[in-house]
């Protein structure tokens, strides 16, 4: 949980120069101390009286092994903690915290410095403490600056992650930086009200092949970008940052095309077995939803290459689309896997008061808009149905709606007690929910983040940080854990 990387280290250094000016010397070179985050916080705050290299100046050495008030761990950590005001040692226990005391007690007994998480790699020198029931956690701002609209984030390995801005651009950040220029020859966008990039996935071999998918808005004019349009799939590969390779992966029928700048969905994601699915929302055509002729407010289900699966549940239905998984629905922009059964979740944002959480299963009719826990934001009525026998009734409801968007079944090392729990955002709440799941049902929420933003995407990242896409302000946020709290 605490590792200082030589970065940060070099970087405190460099902000202390008198702490170096004292041996008249460079900071050592080449040795593991130099690793050692102890080392960091000794520079900083010790250095310019007991010396650069701890053997005294000002005050006595720290490594000769004579010690006048102890020089057990403990006794050594008390001399930090309280000082020994009437010689001239300050106390540091407001100004260093337990485990930065620690740290360089470490330090100055040649404890060797193990890192035991990557995710805290890059521990941040700024950041919000956030009190959860599980944890204080903390949240950095990972990206802050040039970023615009964030909707979708996917990581391509341990450094590497791309990030889709809804006006068009894709953009790559590498070790947390954003690459100044968009990924060159990404597809044009239909961009306006909800519709523009969207979704971004890698192949679950994309190690082996280096598939990457994107799900936006498809415009019938100028090349894309104007006219009637409708959400499209897309597969290509990236190569000198430039998009290359590309395959239509999945087009609607023309007619579906509409002027509609609304409910577009969409995620894009693929199940054990290699099968993908995506959404796509009723574009405010509201009865098209229950219409099999319709990709509206529809889960869709391909092969990765975008042919049809033989067992997708309409294919024997003459009237029907092929590709329809399950139907009924209103916009959905979550989507993922619950590792403990394999069952897709998905997230709809619903009417007002009617935001859904669902389980899909196949050739099932979700409702909308024949019932609905909701209404229409204008406050009509749509329907006082909210069960009928044969429709898949939600997983849980936001009365009133948060405007819920995107949800990530936690999966990672950092918070371990939220493994599997179900992490969803919300545009207009602006917050972050962490729903805990057994089996098929929600049984806890929590709001453990609230007024950084609209989140448009939530995800475990491969160090196990979680991160989060937002909107006013433009940022990415990455949460780490400091420490697990029992309350
Ligand atoms: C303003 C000068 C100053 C700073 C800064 C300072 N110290 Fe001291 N420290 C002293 C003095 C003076 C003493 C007592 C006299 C001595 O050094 O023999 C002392 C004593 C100690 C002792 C007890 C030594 C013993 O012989 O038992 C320890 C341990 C110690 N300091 C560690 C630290 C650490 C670690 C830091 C940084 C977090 C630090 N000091 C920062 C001045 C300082």
């Amino acid at each position: 949980m605490r590792v200082f990387p030589a970065k940060s280290h070099f970087a405190l250094l460099a902000a202390f120069p008198v702490a170096m000016a004292c041996t008249g010397g460079s900071p050592a070179t080449g040795q593991n101390t130099q690793e050692h985050p102890g080392d960091a916080y000794y520079a900083q705050y010790c250095a310019t009286c007991h010396g650069a290299d701890m053997t005294g100046g000002m005050a006595s050495s720290l490594v000769d092994g004579q010690w006048e008030f102890g020089g057990s761990r403990e006794e050594i950590y008390r001399s930090i903690a309280d000082g020994i005001e009437d010689q001239g040692m300050p106390a540091y226990r407001n100004a260093l915290d337990e485990r930065q005391i620690n740290l360089i007690v470490d330090a100055i007994e040649g404890v060797e410095y193990v890192p035991v998480s990557t995710a805290m790699a890059d521990e941040p020198e700024d950041y919000d403490v956030l009190e959860t029931l599980d944890y204080d956690v903390r949240v950095e701002v990972w990206v802050g600056e040039g970023i615009e609209v964030p909707w979708g984030i996917a990581f391509l390995d341990e450094s590497r992650a791309l990030v889709t801005e809804r006006a068009g651009p894709v953009r790559l950040i590498e070790d947390g930086e954003l690459h100044p220029d968009p990924i060159e020859d990404t597809p044009p966008v239909a961009a306006g009200g909800q519709g523009g990039m969207l979704a971004v996935s890698t192949h679950p071999d994309y190690e082996e092949n280096g598939w990457i998918y994107l799900a936006y808005s498809h415009g019938l004019e100028d090349d894309g970008t104007s006219g009637p349009r409708q959400t499209r799939v897309v597969r290509g590969r990236i190569q000198d940052h430039r998009w290359v390779d590309q395959e239509v992966v999945y087009q609607a029928p023309e007619e579906s095309y509409t002027t509609s700048t609304g409910h577009f969905g969409t995620r894009v994601v693929f199940d054990e077995d290699g099968y993908l699915y995506f959404a796509i929302g009723d574009r405010r055509d509201l009865p098209s939803s229950q219409r099999l002729d319709s990709p509206n407010g529809k889960v869709h289900r391909l092969y990765d290459d975008g042919t049809v699966p033989e067992d997708n549940p309409f294919v024997d239905d003459e009237d029907a689309l092929d590709t329809i998984y399950t139907y009924g629905h209103r916009n959905q922009q979550g989507m993922d896997f619950y590792p403990l059964t394999g069952d897709l979740w998905t997230a709809e944002h619903g009417p007002r008061g009617g935001d859904e959480i669902n389980i899909i299963r196949a050739g099932k009719n979700y409702g909308w808009p024949e019932i609905t826990y909701g209404i229409h934001y204008d406050g009509r009525t749509i329907t006082r149905e909210r069960f009928r026998p044969g429709i898949e009734p939600p997983v849980w409801v936001w009365r009133p709606s948060t405007a819920l968007c995107a949800i990530d079944f936690y999966t990672g090392d950092e918070f371990p007690l939220w493994r599997n729990h179900l992490l969803a955002t919300a545009l207009r709440n602006e917050d972050l929910r962490l729903l805990q799941v057994r089996n098929d049902r929600i049984i806890h929420e929590e709001v453990i983040l609230e007024d950084r933003g609209r989140i448009r995407d939530v995800a475990t990242g491969p160090d196990g940080a979680i991160y989060l896409l937002t909107s006013r302000p433009h940022q990415i946020l990455r949460l780490t854990a400091i420490e697990e709290i029992l309350r």
